[in-house]
């Protein structure tokens, strides 16, 4: 564990309960942990519950004449080498994206040099709202790093992104996840899995991806300490621990999702094999067999890699190109004509290989700044090594990209 002075930041929600546990498990880590409860989180735990668990008495209030003379709100600042809000609710965010100083908790937030991560805990719809995720990319701009949230089932009872994640995934991501971490502070956008494009209420057009080359590069971002959206079609997969996942149907419902989410995004991975074409017309009924030839009008989805770099303030894009045949041809053009700082190439229809398979083999081409095409193979093997493989690439382009951006 790198942090060995934590300020623990407990802050009002049901995810409070969890949080006991987690000063013990960062304990166990051998750093020692002061805990600052906002009001909220006091009406959930007791603040003898963290005086029990810690070692050491509770903060809890920021005028309080006798903890300023003794360990005051800029004292705890200066001792924290790291400052963890966990749970942080709604709220606690917004606070904290607008320089709020109005309680104990946000006031040393503001007087800290030290590292602040957050692990956001509430409602679902909470945390899709735009407000909330307003706040949270104020927050990364300000170096935040968030751990989670994670997916699944509620306290209130609905089922999405907002959940706390668990005490040894927070404590696992704070020790990836410090400065030294090479995608730290950096927000990854992924799409994975097929689409489904429907022709009647019961058919649909797609395609044989697994989406495990889009859920092992997810995995991989998370490890090297990125926050991680994975954006996945219909898929038998369950996201990794720390990856927050957007589930969608159709090429429509990626892209809509993709368009949400790109603020922020400092890389953008489209492993997708978002389906090229759709029905022109969907049936409301199921269409009929008549025992005569039928045919199918079809139309192009909207390409969302292509919108993606197109826009003005384009993250670091990276395309996939999934060929049976002439691949390097194939991807060279689709990088220059996508206009991607990078493509990975890989040939489909081998056995045990590539679609629907653990494994994969990846050729990996990028412009140099003469304009020359460079390549680089990546050999064949399970697809979280060649994820982690592809990463390492993605990260030479993309800070030698910010170097050539910063010394314009
Ligand atoms: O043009 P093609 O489908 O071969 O390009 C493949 C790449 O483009 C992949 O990275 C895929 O995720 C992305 N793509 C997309 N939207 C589409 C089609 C492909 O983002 N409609």
């Amino acid at each position: 564990m790198k942090y060995q002075h934590i300020v623990l930041g407990v802050t009002g929600g049901i995810a409070a309960y969890k949080s006991p546990d987690l000063v013990r498990r960062l304990r166990e880590q051998g750093a020692k942990v002061r805990v600052v409860m906002t009001q909220g989180a006091q009406q959930f735990v007791t603040p003898l519950t963290f005086q029990a668990v810690s070692g050491h008495s509770v903060h809890t209030t920021l005028l309080d004449a006798q903890a300023e003379s003794a360990f005051g709100h800029i004292d705890l600042a200066r001792w924290a080498d790291g400052v963890l809000i966990a749970p942080a609710s709604a709220q606690a965010l917004a606070k904290l994206a607008q320089g709020f100083a109005d309680d104990l908790l946000s006031t040393l937030c503001l007087a800290t040099q030290a590292p602040i991560y957050v692990a956001p805990a509430m409602n679902q719809q909470m945390w899709k709202a735009p407000a909330t995720q307003r706040n949270c990319q104020l927050l990364r701009q300000h170096g935040v790093t968030f751990l989670g949230p994670a997916e699944g089932a509620q306290a209130c009872g609905e089922t999405g992104a907002g959940r706390m994640l668990e005490p040894l995934d927070i404590v696992e991501q704070l020790s990836h996840t410090t400065s030294a971490s090479p995608l730290a502070n950096k927000k990854v956008l992924i799409t994975a899995g097929p689409t489904r494009e429907d022709i009647d209420p019961v058919r649909f057009i797609s395609n044989r991806s697994s989406g495990r080359m889009g859920y092992a590069v997810a995995q991989a971002a998370h490890a090297l300490g990125a926050e991680v959206q994975l954006i996945s079609g219909p898929v038998n997969l369950t996201p990794p621990a720390g990856v927050s996942r957007i589930d969608v149907y159709s090429a429509q419902d990626m892209l809509n999702a993709v368009q949400q989410q790109l603020s922020g995004t400092d890389i953008f991975i489209a492993t997708a094999a978002v389906a090229d074409y759709r029905p022109a017309q969907q049936a409301a009924q199921k269409i009929k067999k008549n025992n005569t030839q039928a045919s199918l009008e079809l139309e192009p989805t909207p390409d969302i890699l292509a919108w993606v770099s197109a826009q003005t303030k384009a993250p670091f894009t990276v395309g996939f190109a999934a060929e049976t045949h002439d691949v390097a041809e194939y991807a060279k053009r689709k990088l220059a004509h996508k206009k991607l700082d990078m493509i990975a190439a890989n040939q489909v229809g081998l056995a045990d290989q590539g679609f629907d398979s653990a494994y994969n083999a990846l050729t990996l081409f990028w412009q140099n700044p003469n304009g020359l095409i460079e390549e680089h193979a990546l050999a064949l093997t399970d697809k979280f090594h060649l994820a982690q493989q592809l990463l390492e690439s993605v990260m030479q382009r993309y800070q030698k990209k910010i170097l050539t951006i910063s010394a314009r």
